[in-house]
């Protein structure tokens, strides 16, 4: 790879600013100065910016504990977006896997792996992902078959897919969807007359959120947590 492209991909430079770094003599690779952008790096070797070593940024899988209060999409919004919780070089290839709304707390993950994402919103592979929701009302006694059976969701031309939903207390239930639909659980509770006035999601397929991670704190994934998620497991 060329040495201009490598400074683009290894740093937040710009053009520009990379052309200036080359020029002003900033760059060394395997201990020598060089400032054509045009010199080729090859496996191995040994790139330093003001004696900084630096390496090509490769994929990226990050969970976020999403606090209430930040916006998944890129949109400008009223609201700051889940990305600025994030401390990370090029943050603007970044995206979330799917969205929660901006008052629902929880699990998020956070890649630039565009093949990875769709694995696991695809509805095709049938990725669970798991909900808390506090309701204003009491759940009527045949919550869980109304949720197993299907809803036909305002707009929709077809019924959900079927859904698992536990009772925890009265005003309070863990729900499993394999589908990712605009504002799926609020509108699911809403079809039974019902408010969700808390969201928070727990898990996406295998991967649970970790516990030690505060509302705004986030971790890369393990090389396993991310195959077990593309197998879809
Ligand atoms: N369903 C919702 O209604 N909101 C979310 O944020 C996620 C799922």
């Amino acid at each position: 790879m060329r040495l201009d492209k490598f400074l683009g991909e290894s740093t937040d430079l710009s053009r520009t600013d990379a052309r200036k770094v080359l020029k002003s003599g900033e760059i060394t690779v395997n201990g020598e100065m060089v400032n054509q952008g045009s010199h080729v790096i090859k496996e191995g070797d040994v790139v330093l910016w003001d004696d900084e070593p630096l390496a090509l940024i490769g994929l990226r899988y990050i969970m976020l504990n999403k606090p209430a209060g930040y916006e998944c999409s890129l949109k400008n919004s009223a609201y700051p977006s889940v990305m600025m919780l994030l401390d990370v070089d090029k943050r603007d290839r970044l995206r979330t896997v799917g969205r929660l709304d901006v008052d629902t707390t929880g699990l998020i993950l956070i890649t630039d792996d565009g093949q990875w994402t769709h694995r696991i919103i695809s509805p095709r592979h049938q990725c669970d992902k798991v909900y808390v929701a506090t309701l204003a009302e009491p759940l009527p006694d045949n919550a869980e078959a109304i949720f197993q059976a299907g809803i036909l969701l305002n707009g929709e031309d077809k019924p959900t897919l079927p859904a698992v939903l536990e009772r925890i207390d009265e005003r309070t239930a863990r729900l499993t969807i394999q589908e990712g639909k605009y504002h799926q659980v609020k509108r699911m509770f809403a079809s039974l007359g019902n408010l969700v006035q808390a969201l928070h999601r727990e898990r996406i397929g295998s991967l649970v959120l970790d516990d030690s991670l505060e509302p705004g704190e986030s971790r890369y994934l393990t090389p396993a947590e991310v195959q077990e998620l593309a197998a879809g497991s």
